[in-house]
This record gives C-alpha cells, structure tokens and sequence, in this order.
C-alpha cells in the first residue's frame, strides 16, 4: 500500500526518484508526487508516467522525496497525492500508513490556525512538525537550536497513533532526509556519497545492495555521507547492512507484454528455486536449514495454524491438507483478517505458520503477533527477504521466487505450494512418514518444474479456450480435496484481473446450492485431475451437464474419455495427488492472464488493488 522513495546524493534526483517509482509502481498507482527542495513539487493523479509527463523542464535537485499512493483516506485526487506540505511549505512528507489519530490532531493544530489543504491522514503530520519547529524556536531566545529538524520530526511522530513508513525533508536542511517505521516497512540503502530511504529494496537495487531494514520505533537520518538509526525514545541504534541480492534484471519485464505472464512464465523456475537444495532424494528427506534452529521444537508440535490472506490463504488450504494426509499433523488454515479476532486456542504445542509473499501483510502479520503473544512457536513461509513477517517468525522457509511484480500473484503461488510440500516432507519424516513415502515425494518435486513447463507450452490452447468464453460475464470453479485449493485460486485470479464475477465451491457443495444458478450461460471450471476423488468430480461434472452448463475440465494428460462428457479439456501432467494443485493452477493462471487481455484490461494493475496490504 503506497511506496515512499527519497534519494539524497550528487546525483540528479528528479530522474532517480521517476525511476524508483516505476519499481515501487507495484504498491499503489492512484497518484504519484514528487519534491525537491531545489525544484519544488509535482504531483498527477494515476500512474507514474503521468507525473514523468507533466515534469517541467529542468526540474533538478540532488536530493527530494517520492510517493505512489493507494488511496486510503481522501479520494485519488491530486490534491490528495503526496508529499504534502504544512503551512510554511517548509516541511514536506511522504506517508504509507494510516495516522488513527488524524481527526483529533487536526482538529487541535486547525483551532491553532494551521490551515489543511487535502483530506488526508498524512497531512497532519506536515503541520504537527511545523508547530514542534515552532515551539523548539520560541523555546531557544533567538539562536535555532541544533537539529531542530530532527528534534521537531521526533517530537512529532511521537504524538502519533497509527502506522507509518515516513520520509520527511525540510527545505532548509535540504541534504537531510528523515524515515521512520511504525508497522509499515522501511529500508535504507547505503550507497558512495548518496543514500536511500524506500518502502521495500526494489528500486534502490539498481544503485546499491547494501540494505539497512529499519524496526517498528525506529527513526533514521540520511545525509550524502552517512546514516543514523536512533529509537524514537533516543537510543540509538547500531545495525550493519544486509547484502541483498534480488536483482533489479530481474524486476523487468524482459520483453513480456505484462510483469503477470512473465511471472506465470518463471512458474518452473520460482518451484526449482524453492526446492533448490532442500531435497535429499536418498533418503527421501527435506532439508530445510531455516528450521534447523527449531527443528527440536517442531518434532514436539501438536498442532499447526496457517495463517495468511487471498492467494497465500489459498496456497495454505492446500498446505492444510498436505499435512494432516501426510505428516498427520492436525492442521487448520485461518485467514490473518479474522484470527486475533476470534480470540483462537493456541498454546506451546502450537505452530503458527504465516504464508505471505511480501511478508508485509498487515492482517498476516498481526495473526503471526496475536500467535506470538499466546506462546505459539511461529514460522513464516515467506518470498521477501528481510520482510518483516521473515524477521518476526521465530524461523522460517524463504520462497526464493524472485520478485514478484504483478498484483496478481501467480509465481509466488507455486512457490508456496512448493515451500508447504517441503515442510510436509519435513515434517512426516520426523513423525514416521516411510521412507518410501519421503522418496515418492521427493522424486515428484524434482520432477515439477518440467511438468509445468509442459503446461506453459499448452499456452495458445488455453488462449484459444478464454477466446471462446469471452463474452462470459460468470464463471464457477469447483475441486474437491487438494484442488478444492485451486478452484479458489482461479476464481481469485479472473475477479481481480477481469473484473467479473467468479466463485468457487467444493464440488461436493454444488447440490447444496451452487447448482441452482447453473443454465446455457454459465460456465464451470472443474479440476478433475485422475486422482483419488476423481469419480466424485465427475458425478458433480454430470449434474452439471444435465442441466446445460458448459464445462471446462482440467484433467489429466492420458484422460481421453472426460472429452465426450465436457466441453473443453486443459490437460495436465500427471503427479502424485498431492502436488497435483501445483501443476493444475497453472492453465488457470494463463486462463485469467488471456480472458483479462482479450479484454484490454492491464492486468499487472487491477483498479483497486495494491500488491502488497500493509493496512488492516
Ligand atoms: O504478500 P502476501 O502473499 O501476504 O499477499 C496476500 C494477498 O494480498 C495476495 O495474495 C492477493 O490476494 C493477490 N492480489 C492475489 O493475486
């Protein structure tokens, strides 16, 4: 949910803060705002290339702060973009976040003659460290007291409620730029006579790979030649750099028409990096070194929780019953919006797992602490190194997915689904799963990236069927046990990369009432891989043929009879039933990925939507 990007250096600051931008472009694209103290502020309603074309000639300076927006509070306006200034134009802010107590801090710096100019959260904050600027001068008989920028940034950001990841810049200090996290995540980058302040590494990688992640309370100061981390209170804070080496190549579209299907394309790869040494074929085992300091902990675990939102959430369905069939591990999946309130029973035995890509959502994080606090051991199945959900779980399993750009998750999926089987694998064989057993499942996700790379090559079929279904304004996907997962998944993708209506339901559930809207006109997608509820799937096909609704199966390769019972088959590779939701998501990527683009929609940017929800 927005990004905040600030640059202080020798270099011109304009360009390097557009181009920050455009790989933050992920987080929000309601408006986007730029500020140098040299050139002043420009700021345009919608997507970054909108700001980059109304810059005016010669706009300079080597130092400025940067914002794309999700509109939280105050509509998508321009008045609404960031940075906002206070009254002085002195004091400038970029803002990801939600300051709760903005109604009441505006109301007293209103009555104090401070006049607000949008109807944003973040605007109190411009004028909260204009009136502390105030109140350190009028306390210091005339002489400016030293730091006063920081003092006053502090002494503000202490009388907020809420979250943020700040950037503040005061003209008058130009090189000096403040940031600072409260529950939204910040990062430093430190560079040769330049440095960074962003939301997450991405659009600093391409100048430095050192990266500083800064802690909720934390506030730091970056000029040309250093950095400072101090405690809101004072203390200050001593952390070395992390190299991180995601590369920004790799953030790019290399050639695609969109960052979505390049990412379904790098499905293979995202698998084969998640189980990249972690496979011990031998002895059929798991080796998964991020659990290796709980793994004593995990052999006495008599519970699992997975906690985690949307497609993660899905991911973890099929987790859920990867674990209870293999490892027999009693397993629930709870969505991170609901679980800290529904005041859930956890105690030592417990493992609270968090399935997040950024490893910043905000509801996923708040389950991981609501675990936390009840003396849960947490893990975090995360894609974002150093995220905060990878650094506040007690251990963990990294995704090694690469980034992921589009709002629509797809690679990030697989590498999920990838990263539960390994844990399972894990898991069993300390519980007595056979050695067979571990074996079976080990060939079979080495076998993966292949099988899916069969899929991807199935790519113009699976065009050709989103062609004949384009004018559908309803779909239902239904799958029963493991695929129960990705009929969600599917349903998921097509509402939020067509816009239309699309849901899913356990194909056991179709007589219960899903049924009842079934005619001519509206289509079902059935996973039907030969597995072992295969013949039920097809019942369920049946009833639905009976009363004329087309079906789109996705079976399994060799599967030639389903043909003379559906409309239109997706074949997939076979593999053992449980990582059958690994390979059989794969049309349904491409599917929603082709139905969106018939349709011109851009579907690396779902209106609405931001890739990654650091608010509740
Ligand atoms: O970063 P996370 O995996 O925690 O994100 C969770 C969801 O917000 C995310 O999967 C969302 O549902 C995607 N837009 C789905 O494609």
């Amino acid at each position: 949910m927005c990004g905040i990007f600030a640059y202080t250096g020798e270099r011109n600051a304009g360009e390097i803060l557009l181009d920050g931008l455009t790989s933050l472009e992920y987080r929000g694209y309601d408006s986007a705002g730029i500020y140098t103290p040299q050139s002043g502020s420009v700021k345009s309603v919608g997507a970054v290339s909108h700001l980059r074309r109304k810059m005016p000639p010669g706009f300079f300076g080597t130092s400025g702060i940067a914002h794309l927006r999700w509109a939280t509070h105050g509509e998508p306006t321009e008045g609404n973009a960031h940075p906002h200034t206070d009254c002085t134009g002195d004091v400038w802010v970029v803002h990801n976040g939600i300051v709760e107590n903005h109604k009441e801090l505006r109301k007293r710096l209103e009555a104090a003659g401070h006049t607000f100019v949008s109807s944003t959260d973040t605007e109190v904050l411009t004028h909260l460290v204009e009136e502390h600027l105030t109140l350190l001068r009028q306390g210091s008989e005339g002489q400016e007291p030293e730091n006063i920028f920081e003092k006053a940034a502090v002494a503000a950001l202490k009388e907020v409620k809420g979250t943020y990841g700040i950037a503040i810049q005061y003209k008058h200090d130009p090189a000096r730029i403040i940031g600072a996290r409260m529950g939204a995540p910040v990062v430093l980058g430190l560079g040769e006579h330049e440095n960074f302040i962003a939301s997450d590494a991405s659009p600093i990688l391409r100048h430095t790979r050192q990266i500083v992640f800064l802690e909720d309370g934390e506030v730091a100061v970056i000029t040309p030649e250093g950095h400072t981390i101090t405690k809101i209170g004072g203390e200050s804070v001593s952390r070395a750099a992390e190299q991180v080496d995601w590369n920004a190549e790799a953030a790019q579209r290399n050639g695609y028409d969109h960052f979505m299907l390049k990412e379904i394309m790098e499905e293979p790869d995202a698998v084969r990096n998640t189980s990249r040494g972690r496979i011990i074929d031998t002895d059929g085992l798991a080796k998964l070194g991020g659990l290796e300091s709980v793994a004593e902990k995990l052999r006495g675990i008599r519970r699992v929780i997975i906690v985690a939102c949307g497609t993660a959430s899905y991911a973890a369905m099929a987790g859920e019953y990867m674990l209870e069939e293999n490892a027999r591990i009693p397993t629930e999946v709870d969505i991170g919006s609901e679980f800290r309130y529904r005041t859930p029973v956890i105690d030592e035995g417990t493992a609270v797992i968090a399935v997040s890509q950024s490893g910043e959502t905000a509801d996923t994080l708040e389950a991981v602490r609501e675990g936390k606090r009840r003396g849960a051991l947490t893990l975090g199945i995360v894609n974002t190194v150093g995220s905060t959900i990878a650094r506040e779980t007690d251990a963990g399993i990294y995704l090694h997915a690469g980034p992921e750009i589009s709002v629509a998750s797809t690679k990030a999926y697989v590498s999920q689904l990838t990263a539960l089987a390994l844990l399972t694998l894990f898991l069993g064989r300390q519980r007595g799963m056979s050695v067979a057993r571990g074996k079976e499942i080990a060939q079979a996700l080495r076998e993966l990236p292949g099988k899916i790379e069969e899929v991807l090559k199935r790519s113009d079929e699976i065009r050709k069927v989103a062609k004949k279904y384009a004018n559908t304004r309803d779909f239902l996907f239904m799958g029963r046990k493991y695929n129960l997962a990705t009929a969600f998944e599917g349903a998921l993708k097509l509402k939020e990369t067509s816009y239309i209506h699309a849901e899913a339901c356990g194909a056991g559930e179709m007589k219960h009432g899903h049924l009842a809207m079934i005619d001519e006109k509206f289509p079902t997608i059935a996973l039907a891989p030969s597995d072992s509820v295969y013949e039920k799937n097809m019942s369920n096909i049946q009833e639905i043929r009976t009363r004329k609704g087309p079906v789109i199966a996705i079976a399994t390769d060799g599967d030639d009879e389903i043909r003379s019972t559906v409309n239109d088959v997706l074949y997939i590779p076979e593999t053992i039933e449980m990582l059958s939701p690994i390979l059989s998501v794969v049309p349904l990527h491409l599917f929603a990925y082709h139905f969106a683009k018939q349709k011109g929609i851009n579907v690396d940017r779902p209106r609405n939507l931001a890739k990654s929800v650091t608010v509740e």
